[in-house]
């Protein structure tokens, strides 16, 4: 596969809000055709980096540059850009075609080229034949459409989505999540998605920055950054991950000999020690799925340790269990795909644990 070319890049962005400092030197690029996610906490600066790629809110220094041209100085209106906001602002005296159209209704075109246009649009996003319908009796899902359409009937080269789902109920919002990505993926076009929600960024992008307070943490596919997040902040953020103390024997050769509790003596790659040094003492990391209770008569493919049960959440396809490892003072999580038949553990129940070295990740 070629290499796709860059859409947007940011080079060492900074923003102040008076003395507040949101932005604090943002480089990452985004290829043209990309899903691209800006994921963090509430008040890490996602929407603000956002609205730097827009045109609605200065930087204070460095650049933004769109398909190879500085933004600095560039109005809102003349990027190659579109916004779909938070709350989607739908003008509900109006028909839903009218509020499709309206970015379009001094552009020049005649009443049916008009009306081929917002057709066009309406199909793309499921709202062929809603056109003369009166936006105002739209449900939450349709009006997220309308929000859609009348932002891809501008043709933008990069679609800028703030939080699009968020007031949508978990099943409307899991439904838009596929339709996004159908969509993304019909237009062609880059989008640019800010959500808080971890699982959605996962299940809708081709890669992934992690913000947190104006940085970014990794930027990475949804896949490397679970399960190769370079720091504890990051893999907390992102899904469950266990960790127990560790301590660093030797490392030689782009290999690691790790001491860790409960596992005792293990080899680890480089790439599983993806991080920087950050002066909290080395920990092993690994999530849930990755260890495995043994039943009797099951045998580990690697390795085992012993471990007491402390405690059983059953979720009917999955049970989650809060286990021991013989050795460690806290307990770990494991999620294990409950099997017809099999019994679920009980609490104080003993039993081996199988794992895998290779599903570590070593944070320093
Ligand atoms: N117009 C503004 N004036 C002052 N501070 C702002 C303004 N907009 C955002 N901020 C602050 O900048 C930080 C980042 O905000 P924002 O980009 O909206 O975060 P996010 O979208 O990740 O929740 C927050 O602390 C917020 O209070
Ligand atoms: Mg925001």
């Amino acid at each position: 596969m070629t290499e796709k070319p860059t859409m947007i890049a940011f080079q060492d962005v900074h923003k102040y809000y008076g003395d507040y400092h949101a932005l604090r030197g943002i480089t990452a690029t985004i290829k043209a055709g990309e899903f691209f996610s800006l994921l963090g906490p509430s008040g890490c600066g996602k929407t603000t980096l956002l609205r730097t790629i827009a045109g609605f809110e200065g930087i204070s220094s460095g650049a933004v540059m769109i398909d190879g041209r500085n933004m600095a100085g560039v109005p809102a209106n003349q990027r190659p850009t579109n916004m779909v906001f938070q709350s989607y602002a739908i003008f509900p005296h109006l028909t839903v075609g009218e509020n499709v159209g309206f970015g379009l209704r001094r552009a020049g075109l005649t009443k049916d080229a008009l009306a081929a246009r917002v057709g066009e649009a309406l199909d793309m996003v499921g709202l062929k034949g809603y056109g003369a319908r009166a936006a105002h009796a739209l449900s939450g899902g349709q009006r997220q459409r309308v929000a859609l359409a009348r932002a891809l009937i501008l043709k933008p080269k990069v679609l800028l989505l703030d939080e699009p789902l968020s007031a949508l109920d978990k099943k409307m919002r899991e439904q838009m999540q596929v339709e996004l990505i159908r969509l993304q993926r019909q237009v062609g076009i880059t989008f640019i998605l800010v959500t808080h929600d971890q699982e959605e960024a996962l299940v809708m992008s081709d890669r992934i920055a992690v913000m947190f307070e104006g940085e970014i943490a990794q930027l990475a596919d949804p896949e490397t950054l679970y399960r190769r997040p370079n720091s504890r902040k990051v893999a907390d953020f992102i899904g469950t991950m266990n960790f127990l103390p560790a301590s660093i024997l030797s490392e030689t050769g782009g290999k690691l000999e790790v001491e860790a509790q409960g596992f005792g003596k293990v080899t680890l790659e480089a790439e599983q020690a993806p991080g920087a040094a950050s002066g909290e003492g080395a920990a092993v990391g690994f999530r849930p799925e990755t260890l495995t209770i043994l039943f009797e008569g099951q045998t580990a493919t690697d390795r085992e340790s012993m471990a007491t049960i402390e405690e059983v959440v059953y979720y009917g396809d999955m049970t989650y269990y809060d286990v021991r490892l013989d050795g460690t003072e806290k307990p770990i999580r494991i999620s294990m795909r409950n099997v017809f038949g099999r019994p679920v553990l009980d609490i104080g129940a003993r039993t081996r644990v199988a794992w895998s070295p290779g599903a570590l990740v070593l944070f320093r």
